[in-house]
């Protein structure tokens, strides 16, 4: 008989840059104000990795966090996921750069591209390694250096995006608790809905694709609101169902930071209290796949997720992609 494994996280880490670039700094760049953004967004400032550093190192610090938190070490871990849409290269994967600086010389590595919703998938993706006995001990990291990739002259993407990283160590355990189940999902027709137009097969660098920025996110933001609110409803009931729950049994529910607006949308159309949602939006920015990971750390930090809550994490982003996961902590 196949032995299945649940999958628990046993350390967290978040690593975020020092620089902080404030409404008020982005004012002096392009036509915006600190109260369009606050009120559209939630925002208030983001972090933005200095020059010379890069994603891996922002990696690095948060993944050492969650290895020591877990007293896990790199040794004795069987696969590192790097979750991200700003490597250090387009090869080699930053999970390859990251295990040869933890010295990690046993794990397997990839990276896994899915937009926000990057640490989902790869966080369910370690899980499937754990549930079939494959893996023990995997790594887990969502990062973005976002501010690498956006066009600083575009004031309709530039005052929402910004760098940092988180971390989990998920290992197996005969305990019952853990994740419960999870939902990946995507529609590919959103595509050009989020996306970096020129650097990639479809239209190599070249100096005409500098010239025209087209090395820079572009993104049709009320598109993305309006599928956003509706696959984060539907992803909660659709992980709540299969474990005939209802939201209000939710401990704690840990949504993509995209935009304060969606976030309190899905609190008062799930009537529960602002308690349950952390945010780290208004400090950080929409950090993408790290956006998860580092309010989970924030959260356990705080004291506020402990051993036995019924938390659900669900994120949205390029691709169109979309997922959630259900887990008793
Ligand atoms: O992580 C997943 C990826 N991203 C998202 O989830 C983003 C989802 N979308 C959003 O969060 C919102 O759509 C935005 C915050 C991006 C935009 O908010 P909005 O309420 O949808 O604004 P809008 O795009 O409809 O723009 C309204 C107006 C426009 O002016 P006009 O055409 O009405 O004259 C924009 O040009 O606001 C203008 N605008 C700005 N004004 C001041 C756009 N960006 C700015 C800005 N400052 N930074």
């Amino acid at each position: 008989m196949i032995k299945h494994y649940n999958t628990i996280i046993t350390g967290t880490g978040a690593a975020l840059p020092d620089q902080i670039i404030t409404n008020r700094d982005l004012e002096e760049m392009v036509e915006t104000s600190n109260e369009w953004i606050v009120s559209r967004t939630g925002i208030r400032e983001r972090r933005k990795l200095e020059d010379g550093l890069s994603n891996a190192d922002l990696s690095e610090k948060a993944a050492r966090e969650a290895l020591s938190r877990a007293g896990v070490d790199p040794l004795e871990l069987d696969m590192i996921l790097v979750a991200t849409v700003s490597p250090d290269h387009h090869t080699p994967s930053t999970s390859c750069i990251l295990q040869a600086r933890l010295e990690a010389f046993k794990a397997g590595a990839m990276d896994i591209s899915a937009g926000c919703t990057g640490f989902i998938y790869a966080l369910s993706t370690a899980h499937q390694f754990i549930s079939s006995g494959t893996c023990k001990k995997v790594l887990v990291v969502g990062v973005e250096i976002l501010t690498r990739f956006t066009d600083w002259e575009d004031r309709s993407t530039c005052v929402l995006f910004g760098d940092g990283a988180g971390a989990v160590v998920v290992e197996a355990t005969e305990e019952d608790r853990g994740i419960l189940n999870f939902s990946l999902r995507s529609d590919g027709r959103g595509a050009k809905l989020l996306y970096v137009p020129a650097g990639g097969s479809a239209m190599p660098a070249s100096h005409e694709t500098v010239s025209n920025r087209m090395h820079y996110l572009i993104m049709n933001g009320n598109e993305i609101f309006k599928f956003a609110v509706k696959v984060v409803e539907d992803t909660l009931f659709e992980l709540m169902a299969e474990e005939n729950k209802k939201p209000e049994d939710l401990d704690m529910i840990i949504l993509h930071q995209a935009n304060l607006r969606i976030i309190d949308h899905i609190r008062k159309r799930l009537n529960l209290p602002p308690e349950k949602f952390p945010v780290n939006i208004d400090r950080y920015g929409n950090t993408s796949s790290a956006t998860i990971p580092v309010a989970m750390h924030e959260e356990i930090l705080a004291g506020r997720l402990k051993e036995g809550d019924l938390v659900a994490m669900v994120a949205f982003g390029a691709g169109l992609t979309w997922g959630g996961v259900l887990m008793k902590w």
